[in-house]
């Protein structure tokens, strides 16, 4: 069975996090708050811990982990060697929702990688996470602590309906703050490339390297024609239960559209279910509409974004028509993922 404990999130108490700390050191698993979305940690120097997450999850064995530490310098004993750029990065944004990519050190077992000579690593910035490691004493291997496939959970209970039953510990520290995962920035390239957008902005990136690229399938959320560089991306993601369509464009066109397709799904019985932002009155004769957040703050869509597509699955809707969103800033980032939601039913006015 797995164990429930709630701390304070700002403040939490030295009792719970070494408890969970013993729990990794002994090898469990245990699910805690990050700034961005909850984790699923197991010790990262322990091969058999990490497979134990991708048993709970039911992950693509294929889909390496990111490595959370406690501060920079941790990092050293990770990989071969930290970059100009790495250095750079670390310095302007951690704590915080970036994960770099550097060439894998020796003491990495090869289940955190899944046997990539490369290995991703980020340092959380929420005391909980950070006081975590710290009890734990070893770096900590951890995902998104959501079943494979759905969206990643921003609440303690959204992990607990997950994977309750199926992980030793869970910390409840409150919602995340961001909602959306970390920006993952590969090093290892000829130049800075941004294999998934996050936290960080790329316009927050661009202010601190010289050049940075923009993997085009982490733009488009689709699948790609080569092999993806990130293997997480090649999956389906981050979706509810009923099919997602996404209708990209001009504000007023996609409103138009979603009338048009809610009334036809209508007709033929459907419920109708509408991702919207700002207000309901604009949707509410189309089905059952959930807001995420404002339009002109994507920060606030971001946070409410993957509550609010679990909130599609307890209504039960059949269908599920999203309005896209511009990509400025962490809109680039919610864009992606719902591009991911939606698996490739986009539909552009
Ligand atoms: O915000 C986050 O990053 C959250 C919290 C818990 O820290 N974690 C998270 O982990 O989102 P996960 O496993 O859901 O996503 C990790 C992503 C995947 O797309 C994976 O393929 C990629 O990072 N990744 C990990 N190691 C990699 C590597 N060596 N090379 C390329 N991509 C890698
Ligand atoms: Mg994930």
């Amino acid at each position: 069975s797995t164990k429930y404990i709630t701390v304070d999130p700002s403040h939490p108490e030295p009792g719970p996090l070494e408890e969970g700390g013993s729990v990794l050191r002994r090898g469990g698993l245990v699910a805690f708050p990050t700034e961005t979305v909850y984790g699923l940690g197991a010790n990262a120097l322990d091969g058999r811990a990490v497979a134990g997450i991708f048993e709970a999850k039911g992950r693509p064995q294929d889909n390496p982990l990111i490595v959370h530490v406690a501060g920079r310098e941790a990092v050293s004993g990770l990989v071969k060697k930290i970059t100009g750029a790495a250095e750079a990065l670390m310095d302007a944004f951690w704590p915080g929702p970036l994960t770099i990519i550097l060439s894998v050190g020796e003491v990495v077992p090869a289940q955190v990688t899944a046997g990539l000579d490369t290995v991703a690593v980020r340092m959380p910035d929420h005391p909980v996470a950070l006081g975590l490691i710290r009890a734990a004493g070893v770096p900590v291997a951890a995902p998104s602590a959501n079943t494979s496939g759905r969206p990643s959970p921003t609440t303690a209970r959204h992990v607990l309906n997950d994977l309750g039953g199926r992980i030793d510990l869970i910390i409840d520290g409150g919602p995340a703050g961001v909602g959306v995962e970390s920006t993952v920035v590969d090093l290892t390239a000829p130049a800075p490339l941004v294999l998934r957008p996050g936290g960080v902005t790329l316009e927050d990136l661009s202010e601190v390297l010289e050049s940075v690229a923009v993997d085009p399938a982490a733009r488009s959320g689709s699948k790609g024609r080569c092999r993806p560089r990130s293997p997480g991306m090649k999956y389906t993601h981050y979706a509810p239960r009923a099919p997602l369509f996404l209708i990209e464009g001009e504000v007023k066109a996609v409103a138009a559209k979603i009338m048009d397709l809610a009334r036809e799904y209508r007709a033929q019985g459907r419920r109708v279910g509408v991702l919207s932002y700002n207000d309901k009155g604009d949707f509410s004769a189309a089905g059952e509409v959930v807001l995420a957040g404002r339009r002109d703050k994507p920060e606030t869509v971001a946070a409410a974004l993957y509550a609010a597509l679990r909130r599609f699955d307890e209504m039960e809707v059949d269908v599920i028509l999203a309005e896209g969103l511009t990509e400025q800033g962490i809109g680039l980032a919610v864009m992606n993922r719902l591009r991911k939601a939606a698996g490739g039913k986009i539909i552009r006015v």
